[in-house]
Order: structure tokens, then C-alpha cells, then sequence
């Protein structure tokens, strides 16, 4: 098969993704095409909609992650192909919510798709996107699997909700941003590659690559959260400093603003609250990150978590798709060290 896949922005590691698309290069082309063609409506709003978000790209790691994983337990078939469509799915729903909700400008380097049509406009054709992944989940035929990604969709809402109940909290615990972080991102990679690997039949390979997918979503939003502060909107495709504005307590921020001086402490608790928040706090915010440590201990944390990743592959067979998996873990972390 040699359809174009979608164009993707240029990643800082892009020849480690590169490699991973080849490998899955029929895969996610099949992917693709039921991206676009399962968004079909009569409604104009919704293809359109769907069509401009699922066309900026993306990286598309929650479907390799199935993809992979399905291959790693046994192959990859249609049923995993309606899977990981469902997957990206929920994934793009989650974007058109959170955009709305962070009051975010930019996404996959576009205007967000709330600019365009409007907040209702997101937020309803997001809930079309998550139906629409229920109805693909059901043609795989599996309850299981239903199951594994109608729990995943509820920890994706509850950890959204946790963390705006936790807006405001300038001492918010870690252990309480994991928590979180845990719900509302690695649920997804988790359910991700669980839901793979029983539809790849290879139920033994659940548990472990369940574990693979949790530890590189920790990764994987340590690794974004770190970028909000050190990154570039060329390569993250948002905006730098959206967390900081929303006043959103991040592991960077939590862990300066532990190793602060009292003058220190002080500029965080005005800083991150956004009634007092000034224009020029980015900039300090971003270099006490730095100076603290801070910046270099997220990194570390998150490179402990994909270690974990790595770690629990050694309970699968050795393949290609297992070395992929591994280079993804990899790669999340990459991206910003
Ligand atoms: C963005 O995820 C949302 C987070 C969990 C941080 P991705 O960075 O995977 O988004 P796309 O799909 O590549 O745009
Ligand atoms: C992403 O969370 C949304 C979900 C995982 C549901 P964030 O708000 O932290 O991610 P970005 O930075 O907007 O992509
Ligand atoms: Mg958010
Ligand atoms: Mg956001």
C-alpha cells in the first residue's frame, strides 16, 4: 500500500519516527483513511472540523502504540485498525475539550479549532469524535476491549476534573500532579496498549504492555509539561508558557518553587496565581527553572519513568515491533533532553 500519509511537523528526533511509520507504514495508512472517512457527516461542521485538526498531523503515538503492540502480542488485523482509529479518536476529542478549557491559542501549529468555530463548536464535535470511537470500539467485537477504553475515557474525564479542582493549589503534593497526570494522559497510552495487545491475541502481553503504555503517558506529559517551559512552539506546535498563564501547577514549577528561596516562594505564589500574574513573570518563571534545577530534575523524572517503560518490555518476545516500542520510549524523552 502506498498511500501518503499525513504530513507531519518536523520532529526534534524525527529519524526515530520516521523509522516506527515505515515499519507500520501500511498500519497507519489504513489508520488514516479511517480517520477521515469515519468523521463523515451530513452536518458540514463535523468533517470540516475533524478534517482540519486530524490533518495538522500529529504525531499519531497512541495509534503506534496499538499498532505496535498488537503486533508485538501476535498482528495487527482490521479489527486493530478500527481500534487504533478509535483510540486517535477519543485522543482528538480530548484536544478539541482541553482547548477550549485551557483557553489554548495554537495546536499542532494551527489556530485552535475553537478559534475557527467557536467553543460550542469544539466541544460538541469532540463529543461526535468520542461517540464516533464507541461505535469503532463496538466493530472490533470485543467487550474487552470496550471495556479497557470506555474505563480509560472516565479516568481521562475524572483527571481533568481533579486537576481543575486542584486550580489554585500553589502546594499542590506530587504525588497529586501524578495522580493526574496519570488519569488524564497515561490512562489513554495504557488502555492503548492493553486494548493492542488483546486484539494483536496475546492476552499474556496485557499486563506488561499495559504497564509499558502507563509508564511512557507519565513520560510522555512530564515530558510536555517540561516543554511548556523549555520549549519552542515550532516544535511543540502550542504555545510556550500556556500552563504558566492558566496558573496550572506543573512538575517544573512544583519542584523550583520547592527549592526556592522565601523571595523565590513568594514570586511563585504571586506568579502562578493569574489575578496577579504579570506579563514579564514568564520570563523569570522560565529561568528559575533552570537555575534551580528544576528543569533538569523533570528531565530525570521523566527518563526514569520511560525506563520503567523500557524495562517491562523484556517480558515480551523479541521483534521489530518490541524495538519500536522501545524507541518510542526513546523518543518521548528526546524531545526534550
Ligand atoms: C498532546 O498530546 C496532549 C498531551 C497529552 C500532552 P500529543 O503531543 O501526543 O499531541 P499530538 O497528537 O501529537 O498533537
Ligand atoms: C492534554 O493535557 C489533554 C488531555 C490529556 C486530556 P494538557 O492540557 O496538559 O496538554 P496540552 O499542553 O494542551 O497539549
Ligand atoms: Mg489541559
Ligand atoms: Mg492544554
Amino acid at each position: 500500500m502506498t498511500q501518503t500519509l499525513t504530513p507531519r511537523r518536523p520532529q526534534p528526533d524525527g529519524s526515530a519516527i520516521d523509522a516506527m511509520q515505515a515499519l507500520l507504514a501500511d498500519d497507519l495508512a489504513a489508520v488514516e483513511s479511517l480517520l477521515v472517512a469515519r468523521a463523515a457527516s451530513p452536518v458540514a461542521m463535523i468533517p470540516d472540523m475533524s478534517g482540519y485538526i486530524v490533518s495538522a498531523g500529529g504525531k499519531r503515538l497512541r495509534p503506534m502504540v496499538t499498532l505496535a503492540a498488537a503486533h508485538a502480542a501476535g498482528g495487527a488485523n482490521t479489527a486493530t485498525h478500527a481500534l487504533a482509529t478509535a483510540v486517535e479518536y477519543i485522543h482528538t476529542a480530548t484536544l478539541l475539550h482541553d482547548d477550549v478549557v485551557d483557553d489554548s491559542d495554537l495546536r499542532r501549529g494551527k489556530r485552535a479549532a475553537k478559534h475557527l468555530w467557536g467553543n460550542s463548536g469544539s466541544i460538541l464535535v469532540g463529543d461526535f469524535l468520542f461517540a464516533r470511537a464507541f461505535t469503532l470500539m463496538v466493530e472490533t467485537g470485543s467487550l474487552d476491549i470496550l471495556d479497557i477504553l470506555s474505563h480509560a475515557s472516565t479516568v481521562i474525564a475524572e483527571g481533568e476534573v481533579r486537576q481543575l479542582a486542584a486550580q489554585g493549589r500553589l502546594d499542590l503534593p506530587t504525588e497529586d500532579y501524578l495522580a493526574i497526570i496519570e488519569a488524564k494522559t497515561a490512562a489513554l497510552f495504557e488502555a492503548a496498549a492493553r486494548a493492542g495487545a488483546l486484539s494483536g491475541g496475546g492476552e499474556s502481553l496485557a499486563d506488561p504492555l499495559a504497564a509499558y503504555g502507563k509508564n511512557l503517558g507519565l513520560a510522555f506529559q512530564i515530558v510536555d509539561d517540561a516543554l511548556d517551559y523549555g520549549g519552542t512552539t515550532a516544535v511543540i506546535g502550542k504555545a510556550v508558557g500556556d500552563d504558566f498563564r492558566e496558573g496550572k501547577l506543573t512538575m517544573p514549577v512544583i519542584i523550583a518553587r520547592r527549592r526556592g528561596s522565601e523571595e523565590e516562594k513568594a514570586f511563585w505564589d504571586r506568579a502562578m496565581n493569574v489575578e496577579t500574574q504579570q506579563e514579564s513573570d514568564l520570563a523569570r518563571a522560565i529561568h528559575l527553572i533552570r537555575a534551580t534545577g528544576a528543569a533538569e530534575a523533570t528531565v530525570a523524572e521523566a527518563k526514569a519513568y520511560a525506563s520503567l517503560a523500557k524495562q517491562t518490555l523484556n517480558a515480551l518476545p523479541a521483534s521489530a515491533y518490541r524495538d519500536m516500542l522501545d524507541t518510542l520510549a526513546d523518543f518521548c524523552v528526546s524531545r526534550v533532553s
